[in-house]
């Protein structure tokens, strides 16, 4: 086996997905402990002022103690390098957390077992489903009283469409909870008291077999419920099929608590050998294979202000097939153009560090002087694919934004342009008015301080925002329809992006099914691939 061929092999490149506050920074967090990438508990992220998160870039961030930006950290373990793509966790996430999602080869699914599924899993499951790419749930805070294992599994299915397959099954929970069962091995892992708040500590194995010591570790009542779950479980659930897994249409589903390290490396293990090493990826016709050797890859995420101090930006880019080389020159499509990549950089856990070299699989980030934009090809001389463009996904809030100084028309053109293009906002304008009064649609709330304050630092500029009640956006997919003599509430608004499409707000679910039935050929679309 080629040195290529290996190196590619043992990449996993995954995202972690959900809601705030179930738990996905303390799970990335132990992850990364267990690669031995950090030292120390809460160095990936601290909610107090006195410690930063990895991810923490940018001044507004830091204020607020929360993640605007997503991050890639990569790490070792047992033979396996293993690239994390976090997503932001706050409410205010971003697009970048849907355009994460197109880099990864799978997904892990946080949940908290007293929640279950929440509005930004939902969300953020869409984008994954859309894929296809598998998806891995781990049911979080099982120490804390959580409910029923049986209901939450449910809850998957029906509401996502796919199949569960329990890996492990909890036994108890919150003050009663006595650690899992190991389907596969037939064991129990069992949780002791002295677990709560130490991390590494490896939980006791006792075989199913082994009645009295299992007896002992869980009591009789717990057993017994164990052995009924055990029998119902084995008899009436999804058959393991990791075909079905890799299609994802199959989750494997895992009981734990990481803030307690609990069942994390038992969730890490298998997931590392069920998941598959970089997949192929789509260009056009062709279809790119991970381990030729010649290097693409595509730019999925534009960071600005990664550093104050020279006002710089970022892109990053997944490999998608051969190797990265740090002198050589590629060729970047969309712009016509051989280059370098300047400052080829990778995050590893606390540190970002300049690299030689990368895989298929891995995520780079390279200096920006402002030519990349999102979806941008990246490939070796002389070859011209063309990834699949990343979709634009419709924003929930809306705000008009104007310029209060009159003389600053450049500049505010300029700046909202620019940071248009990098993916953090969208623009709108009603038909023939141009920037006259722009509409900026965002996927989380946070971006439009973010607009704000950057438009304030970077260009110049004040602007006056006036929030407005539309909740929804859709693109008009059909091209010979009279975009005017729609039948639409008076509240519909028709806009057109920069790019010329079409485009309907909404101020209600309600008003979007209106337009549909009263304009039986209409159709609509939640994202965009132009
Ligand atoms: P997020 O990134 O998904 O937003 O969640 P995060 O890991 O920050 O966890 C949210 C809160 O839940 C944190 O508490 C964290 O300690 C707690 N938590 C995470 N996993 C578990 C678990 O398995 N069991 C229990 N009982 N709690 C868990 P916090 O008090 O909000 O923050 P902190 O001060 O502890 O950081």
């Amino acid at each position: 086996m080629s040195d290529l061929t290996q190196e590619i092999q043992r990449r996993r490149t995954f995202a972690i997905i959900s809601h705030p506050d179930a738990g996905k920074t303390t799970l990335t967090e132990k992850l990364l402990l267990y690669g031995g990438a950090i030292q120390t508990a809460g160095s990936v992220k601290g909610k107090a002022t006195s410690r930063h998160a990895v991810s923490d870039w940018m001044d507004l961030e830091k204020q607020r103690g929360i993640s605007i930006t997503s991050s890639v950290l990569q790490f070792e373990y047992e033979g396996y390098c293993i690239n994390i793509l976090d997503t932001p966790g706050h409410q205010d996430f971003s697009e970048d957390t849907y355009r994460t999602l197109m880099a990864a080869d799978s997904a892990v699914m946080v949940l908290d077992a007293a929640k279950g599924i929440e509005p930004q899993t939902r969300k953020l499951f869409k984008v994954c489903a859309m894929r296809s790419i598998p998806i891995f749930t781990f049911i979080n805070k099982m120490d804390r009283e959580a409910r029923d294992p049986y209901e939450l599994m449910e809850e998957l299915e029906k509401e996502f469409g796919i199949g569960t397959y329990p890996i492990n099954w909890p036994i108890g929970c919150g003050q009663d909870f006595k650690g899992v069962y190991d389907r596969g091995d037939r064991k129990i892992l069992s949780f002791e008291d002295s677990h709560r708040g130490q991390s590494r500590i490896r939980a006791i194995e006792i075989p199913l077999e082994e009645s009295e010591a299992v007896e002992k570790a869980i009591g009789s009542r717990l057993k017994a419920t164990l052995m009924d779950d055990i029998e119902l479980i084995d008899g009436a659930g999804y058959d393991f099929d990791l075909d079905q897994v890799h299609a994802g249409k199959l989750s494997p589903v895992f009981f734990g608590s990481a803030l307690n390290n609990f069942g994390v490396e038992e969730f890490l293990e298998h997931f590392l050998k069920m998941t598959l090493s970089p997949l192929p990826r789509m260009a056009g016709e062709e279809i790119v294979d991970p381990f030729d050797t010649a290097f693409s890859a595509f730019v999925f995420k534009i960071q600005a202000n990664m550093n104050k101090a020279h006002r710089d930006r970022i892109a990053f880019m997944r490999i998608c097939s051969g190797k990265f080389t740090r002198e050589k020159e590629y060729y970047h499509v969309q712009g016509e153009k051989e280059l370098r990549l300047a400052q080829p950089q990778q995050l590893m856990a606390s540190d970002r560090a300049v690299i030689d070299e990368a895989y298929a699989g891995d995520i780079i980030g390279v200096f920006d002087p402002g030519i990349f934009s999102i979806g941008d090809t990246i490939c070796e001389k002389g070859k011209n694919i063309r990834f699949a463009g990343i979709p634009t996904f419709a924003p929930e809030h809306f705000a008009s934004v104007e310029r209060i100084d009159t003389m600053k028309r450049k500049q505010f053109e300029k700046g909202i342009e620019q940071i248009a293009q990098e993916g953090a906002i969208q623009i709108f304008h009603e038909p023939h008015t141009g920037f006259e009064e722009v509409i900026v649609g965002v996927v989380g709330v946070l971006q439009f301080e973010v607009l704000e304050y950057r438009l304030r630092t970077e260009y110049g500029v004040e602007v006056r925002r006036r929030d407005l009640p539309f909740e929804a956006i859709r693109w008009v997919e059909n091209e010979d329809l009279d975009f005017h003599s729609l039948n639409l509430t008076s509240d519909t608004r028709r806009v057109q992006d920069f790019k010329g499409n079409d485009l309907l707000l909404f101020t209600s679910p309600w008003t979007i099914n209106w337009a549909l039935d009263k304009n039986p050929t209409l159709r609509l679309r939640e994202f965009s691939e132009n």
